[in-house]
């Protein structure tokens, strides 16, 4: 097991799942017209940016990018979102294609944080004006 990751058994199985996920809406920004939406979103193109960054990233096995449809902060686009188990969650907006390699980095502070605390004085620029919501970490008993 390798860190970021959790190893669920079950009966006779063993499951590795990802501990941490940035979410990013793939909608955000889009232009639409009689119902229809004109050309790329600016949220599609910051995922393809994110993507491709990340394949240079040490952390693209343990911190998988998943995309989203919405995540109902639709005035505040483009928006990303860092989760991961026993971590804040924290979501951020007013982002834009040319924040990707500081959503990355600010992605890999969280990562190495225990409880994913990202003080605003720590944060890369484009992250810093943008937090939407830091929402504390589910507790389980
Ligand atoms: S369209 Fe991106 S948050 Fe709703």
């Amino acid at each position: 097991m390798t860190a970021g990751h959790i190893n669920i058994n079950t009966n006779s199985s063993s499951i590795t799942e990802h501990t941490h996920t940035l979410f990013v809406c793939k909608t955000c920004a889009s232009v639409w017209q009689d119902g229809k939406r004109i050309g790329e979103s600016g949220g599609q193109k910051l995922l393809n940016q994110i993507q491709e960054l990340a394949q240079d990233w040490h952390l693209r096995e343990e911190f998988p990018i998943q995309e989203v449809e919405c995540m109902s902060a639709c005035n505040r686009s483009c928006v990303v979102a860092f989760a991961a188990q026993g971590k804040l969650t924290y979501l951020f907006g007013d982002l834009n294609a040319d924040s990707s390699a500081a959503i990355l980095e600010c992605a890999s502070q969280y990562y190495t944080k225990p409880e994913g605390l990202l003080p605003w004085s720590e944060r890369p620029e484009p992250l810093k004006k943008g937090i939407l919501a830091k929402i504390p970490p589910v507790s389980y008993q």
